[in-house]
């Protein structure tokens, strides 16, 4: 036998000792892993099980387990719980990690799955979506699955921010099929989520009272404001939907919620060692149809021209929109598969750039601190029916991009 048949033959049995069967990925009961909250040296990998569940981990540096077929620690779980939600630490920055997840209840494992640990500085480059909600006429996961499988094709994305309204309501039917369409993008790339108001929203409907948002905060067990760092940029995530501000089941945005995150808000941003700061909620400042600003959120636009933030992100409304107020970008990304609203009326609110409807798509944000660049891409990936019907959409055999626009992280200090 040759050097390099021995070689592949000990390839083989190294790679037979290290798979187990792999587990079907998301199913009624078991959600596959996502991964939340990666810092430069640690991650939290998510998984939903059997009831009162337990398991394992198995992860190694990609690099590693590429070359070894093997992984270099395992971390099991200390609760027993059906959300599972383990902390890992110890790892080395902008390093892409290969992991393995062993939920109890079942002989199978999930899938090898990857994820990218924070940079201490340097360029990245993150994705931003909102709304992949059920919409009108068409089943949950038929458009939001468009988008995820084209995440999923990008090359080199550290992390995704998501502005809420995962499905139509807070019911464990609806969260499956987000996690079933939306396991390709997860199986590779961190999540950042933000609470919307259809989290809240009663399988019931009719104006019973909103829920707890229960799915949610099973699924990402993390408060609904925070904020996290990379390469000295900061990413500052709010809550817009008032439970005690609803219309039915429908929460929408108070000023008594905004108020009390706005000396919070201060304090993210107050901050001289920041390169940038970027923030993300579900409801947006500004919007087509509104001429003027929404004033329950005006604690927050008067924060972010008094410290010249980088640019916000926002859902809800289920379209595509650029504005720029007083040199400061603010998206609208609600396009990742809910009913679409049309960009209509008279008069566009001051600051109104750009705008696109009926489609489906996602934000590309590649952030370089270092030149104090960002550039914002809205990519779509297909068109729907001009009446919003269930009927499949045009689906692009590659995304087309629609939007771009480069802007400085850190504007002049005021
Ligand atoms: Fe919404």
């Amino acid at each position: 036998m040759t050097e390099r048949s021995c070689r592949y033959l000990l390839a083989l049995i190294l790679l037979s000792l290290c798979i187990v069967p792999a587990l079907a990925q998301t199913s009624d009961d078991y959600w596959a892993p996502w991964v939340t909250l990666t810092t430069t040296d640690s991650a939290t990998i998510n998984w939903r099980g059997e009831e009162n569940g337990s398991g394992s981990i198995d992860y190694a540096t990609s690099s590693y387990f590429d070359t070894h077929y093997s992984y270099e620690k395992t971390i099991a779980t200390t609760e027993a719980a059906t959300y599972q939600h383990v902390r890992i630490s110890g790892l080395e920055s902008n390093t892409s990690y290969t992991y393995r997840v062993r939920p109890s209840g079942r002989d199978e494992s999930f899938d090898n799955r990857t994820f990218r640990t924070m940079p201490i500085s340097g360029p990245f480059t993150f994705i931003v979506i909102s709304d992949p909600q059920k919409g009108q006429n068409y089943e949950e996961k038929q458009r939001f699955k468009y988008v995820a499988d084209a995440i999923e094709k990008e090359p080199d994305i550290l992390f995704i921010l998501i502005g809420g309204d995962y499905n139509g309501h807070d019911s464990d039917g609806l969260w499956n099929k987000f996690f079933e369409a939306a396991d390709g993008m997860l199986s590779k790339y961190a999540i950042f989520p933000t609470i919307g108001n259809h989290e809240y929203h009663n399988s019931s409907g009719g104006n019973n009272p909103p829920t707890a948002a229960n799915h949610y905060h099973w699924a990402f067990d993390m408060p609904l404001n925070y904020s996290f760092d990379c390469s000295g940029i900061r990413f500052i995530v709010l809550n817009t939907p008032d439970p005690n501000n609803a219309n039915g089941d429908d929460p929408h945005t108070s000023l008594v919620l905004a108020k009390n995150q706005e000396s919070w808000l201060r304090e993210q941003l107050d901050n001289d060692t920041l390169l940038g700061a970027f923030t993300i909620h579900h409801h947006p400042i500004w919007d087509y149809y509104n001429i003027t600003a929404n004033p329950n959120l005006e604690p927050w636009e008067t924060l972010y021209h008094t410290y010249n933030i980088s640019a916000t992100f926002a859902g809800h409304t289920h379209n595509y929109q650029r504005y720029s107020i007083e040199g400061i970008p603010y998206f609208i990304v609600g396009n990742a598969g809910g009913r679409c609203a049309d960009l209509t009326g008279d008069a566009s609110p001051v600051g109104y750039k750009f705008g696109m409807n009926k489609t489906l798509g996602y934000l590309e944000v590649t952030v370089d601190p270092a030149n104090n660049t960002a550039t914002a891409q809205e990519w779509i990936v297909a068109t729907v029916k001009d009446d919003d019907s269930k009927d499949k959409p045009k689906v692009f055999k590659t995304q087309e991009m629609i939007d771009s626009i480069t802007f400085p992280i850190k504007h002049q200090p005021i």
